[in-house]
């Protein structure tokens, strides 16, 4: 107690004038106990704690003497503990405090409805006080009922993803597709692509079948966990068919492949019709292939096992699915060309490689090469296990949904020559 040492210094050094006058301002200070003035000596520090986790104000008080501490919740003006007395119902509050010194405020198991400004009074006049705010976060969560589920929509048709996420601070929503491409952001007219969107609604004004896969919609709000919720969409539309090769030439004992591309969405069922109009199927003459290529595209193929006479003519691919079908037609033709073993003596080096394989009765693709000596990059020779030859022409093949996309390489009267002369150089070597 310093001010009291203080005081009795004062004393014993006064005259008996100075003795009245001290003794007289010590009894005034005690009486009105200014000396003693309660005071804060830190401010509360505010919290922030996720749902359900425990809180604890503490406020730091001197020379409390005979005053009293009190806790109050500003918003709702409940009295929270007075002292040593708890008074709020709230069976998650508590209070400890010591050596009047540290009085602190606990609330187990923290509520949003906790969230709001503290006070810690002393009940001097005029009253003391100071406050701290309780910031309770909550981690996003979807609701249920309004956020997107799967959905299937036809190709062309307007439509909208939606999530909706609760959390504190209110979450932020973002968009991306599951396989990382790039989603379409339609604003106004325009359509842009971009890594993400924003919000909590994804407008599909006009869905193409390019927007079909899976999106995760993401909930985050800095409070650890985020969400995210994944949503397929579905985009159908009639079977639309590309072939590569409308013409094909091989030559008699070679095996010939044809192929078509197919896209469709629902999967379509898909099947080749032969020359006479009869459906093929996997058996000693045919091969019957189909490869998957995305949710919507596969390609399939025919091969037509030692290639004779009488296979030439038209074949057909064929898809349906619940919204329409569609064909096309692929010509096979027979060219001359090597039949047997040969010797092939090529003199460019760049072949020797590709001819090795042929030694291995394995595929050999001379891809342009025969063309470079004609006028069209379009002739192909494969030679060894599938030798054919094929040409590629101009197509009417108009699929339903689409404008049709010609293949428009042709082939010349110059290239079948060349073609012949190789044949003829090939035999005679
Ligand atoms: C607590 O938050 C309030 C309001 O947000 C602010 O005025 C006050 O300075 C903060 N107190 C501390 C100790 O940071
Ligand atoms: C939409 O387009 C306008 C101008 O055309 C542009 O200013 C704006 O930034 C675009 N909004 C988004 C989200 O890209
Ligand atoms: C979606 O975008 C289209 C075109 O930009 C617009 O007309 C439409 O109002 C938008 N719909 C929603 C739900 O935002």
């Amino acid at each position: 107690m310093h001010t009291l040492s203080l005081v009795s210094a004062t004393i014993t050094l006064s005259s008996a004038t100075g003795y009245f006058v001290a003794t007289l301002l010590v009894s005034a200070i005690v009486v009105h106990g200014e000396a003693f003035q309660p005071e804060f000596t830190e401010p509360i520090t505010n919290l922030t704690v996720p749902v359900g986790r425990d809180a604890v104000f503490r406020c730091l008080v001197q020379h409390l003497g005979g005053y009293r501490v009190g806790w109050v919740k500003v918003d709702t003006k409940a009295i929270q503990a007075i002292h040593h007395n708890l008074i709020t119902h709230n069976p998650r509050v508590s209070i400890s405090h010591s050596n009047h010194v540290v009085w602190n405020l606990h609330i187990r198991g923290v509520q949003e409805e906790d969230g709001g400004v503290y006070m810690c009074q002393i009940n001097t006049d005029p009253m003391l006080s100071q406050t701290g705010t309780l910031k309770v976060v909550v981690s996003p969560d979807f609701v249920f009922d309004e956020t997107s589920g799967d959905i299937l929509v036809g190709e062309g048709a307007s439509t909208f993803l939606t999530c909706k996420a609760t959390g504190r601070p209110s979450p932020r929503i973002e968009w991306r597709r599951e396989d990382g491409k790039e989603v379409i952001l339609r604003n106004g007219t325009s359509r842009v692509r971009v890594p993400s969107i924003d919000g909590p609604i994804f407008n599909m004004s006009k869905i193409s079948r390019s927007e079909m896969g899976s999106y995760f919609c993401i909930a985050a709000n800095g409070v650890p966990p985020a969400v995210s919720k994944r949503i397929t969409v579905s985009v159908t539309f009639s079977p639309v068919i590309q072939v590569p090769n409308q013409l094909v030439g091989a030559p008699a004992g070679t095996d010939v492949t044809v192929e078509c591309i197919i896209e469709s969405f629902p999967k379509s069922i898909n099947y080749w019709l032969g020359t006479a109009g009869e459906m093929l199927l996997t058996d000693n003459k045919h091969d019957v292939l189909e490869i998957v290529l995305s949710p919507y595209e596969l390609q399939m193929s025919l091969t037509v096992k030692n290639f004779q006479r009488r296979d030439v003519g038209t074949y057909a691919c064929m898809a349906k699915n619940s919204f329409g079908g569609v064909e096309s037609s692929i010509r096979l033709y027979e060219i001359p060309g090597p039949t047997g073993p040969y010797h092939f003596n090529f003199d460019e080096e760049d072949y020797n490689e590709q001819y090795g394989s042929a030694e291995n009765e394995r595929d050999v693709q001379l891809s342009n090469r025969v063309a470079e000596r004609g006028r069209r990059p379009s002739l192909q020779l494969t030679l060894g296990s599938a030798r054919s030859t094929r040409h590629t022409y101009s197509s009417n093949h108009v699929p339903l949904n689409r404008a049709s996309t010609c293949t428009t390489i042709s082939i010349s009267i110059t290239s079948v020559t060349v073609f012949s002369l190789f044949v003829f150089i090939l035999f005679t070597m």
